[in-house]
């Protein structure tokens, strides 16, 4: 008898298997479905494109009863914003990056420093030199107040970076991509965080690929990201290493490394560490398209770290699979954009929902913040 009931938990056991397997399977389909426009069949078969981690917690209509209105209340602004100020979209599709590659999606790029009674200052991941350029959190506090009018304490700092690095997309001229939500903000910023898990723009693809690896995303989502430099713009401090003398390797074309050297450097040779603003992609800076990979194989890539991407043997393939079609890049990008979306989330309980993406909402009474715009 005990071993009939034994027998017939196994069985039970292994159709409970069975249907999560399927049930698992049905949900990797559907959301598959759903990322940005299909590319044909053919396009597909090229590269195989891996959706089986795309599952829950975080859902795409996380707030279909809540608060509906959120996903076109951000695509509204970032479109408007975007189109009298064109640095805008860049801007918070790399904020997404930067808040997620750091201790996960938790909107922790978005907190100020704090002052403690002992005066010394707790320098957050804002504070942090290669977040410097970001002059746009006052424009993500906007999106929050307009959120927070509408659906008071319902939507996450972290959805919105979501959400609005989409738009950015969409309004870049790129593919509508959905993107899963459910985010909770977390409750601590850590400059030293930064400074440890972003990239440098000085690294090859072995460098790339440890901080990638490390934040749970393999050599595709790598090359396919980097296809976000196809907006936006870097400045003369992020390519010093290609302008010395001699340049080191990946060097520049020649006519390239003059254009460049006009650009960053004062006029008796010395590096200008000016502002001058850069295009990443020289071919179409300010649309979401594959314009980035065909300037990488024309020996244009920016960085260091963009130009390693055509010279490494492990990612030369990919480089040229997205040069020769866009559809492709434009699957893979939603696919692992949302695979990046889902880094380290807070979901349910954990963190909270921030009044302010600037604060904790604990923090209001017994903490001074250092005003960062
Ligand atoms: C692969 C490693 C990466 C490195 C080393 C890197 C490095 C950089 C650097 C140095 C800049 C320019 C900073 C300046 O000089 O002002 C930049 C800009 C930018 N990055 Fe990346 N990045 C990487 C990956 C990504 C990813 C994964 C995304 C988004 C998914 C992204 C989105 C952007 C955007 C949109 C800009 C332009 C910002 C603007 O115009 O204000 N980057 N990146």
């Amino acid at each position: 008898m005990k071993k009939f009931a034994i027998e017939m938990r196994s069985f039970w056991q292994a159709w409970l298997l069975v249907v999560l397997f399927l049930i698992v399977l049905a949900g990797s389909y559907a959301q598959s479905q759903s990322i940005g426009s299909p590319a044909p069949s053919s396009t597909i078969s090229a590269l195989n494109i891996d959706t089986t981690y795309l599952s829950p917690p975080l859902q795409f209509d996380f707030y279909a009863t809540s608060c509906p209105e959120a996903p076109a209340i951000v695509s509204t602004m970032v479109m408007n914003a975007t189109s009298y100020d064109f640095t805008v979209a860049p801007q918070l599709l790399r904020m997404f990056f930067h808040d997620c590659i750091v201790q996960g999606c938790d909107a922790s790029l978005l907190l100020n420093s704090t002052l403690l009674y002992t005066n010394s200052p707790l320098y957050a991941e804002k504070d942090f030199q290669k977040n410097d350029r970001f002059d746009k959190f006052s424009f993500v506090d906007l999106i929050k107040q307009e959120l927070e009018s509408v659906c008071p304490g319902v939507v996450s700092c972290a959805d919105i970076l979501a959400m609005a690095a989409v738009s950015a997309i969409a309004a870049t001229q790129g593919p509508e991509y959905q993107i899963e939500l459910g985010r909770r903000d977390g409750l601590s910023s850590y400059q030293d965080n930064a400074q440890t898990h972003l990239p440098g723009f000085y690294l090859n693809v072995s460098g790339l690929l440890d901080s990638f690896n490390n934040a749970g995303l393999d050599i595709v989502d790598l090359v396919a990201l980097s296809g976000a430099h196809t907006i936006g713009q870097g400045h003369c401090d992020s390519i010093q290493d290609r302008l010395q003398s001699p340049p080191i390797y990946p060097i520049y074309p020649s006519y390239f490394l003059n254009q460049m050297k006009t650009v960053c450097q004062t006029p008796d040779g010395t590096f200008d560490n000016n502002v001058v603003a850069i295009d990443m992609d020289v071919n179409s800076t300010f649309i979401f398209d594959n314009g980035y990979y065909k300037g990488l194989i024309a020996g244009v890539g920016l960085f260091t770290s963009d130009q390693f991407l055509y010279t490494d043997p492990r990612t030369m393939p990919l480089v040229e699979l997205f040069a020769q079609n866009q559809e492709l890049f434009f699957q893979q990008f939603g696919v692992s954009l949302r695979k990046m979306g889902k880094i380290n989330v807070l979901t349910g309980t954990q963190g909270q929902i921030r009044q302010n993406c600037w604060v904790r909402n604990s923090n209001t009474a017994d903490v001074d913040f250092l005003p960062r715009i």
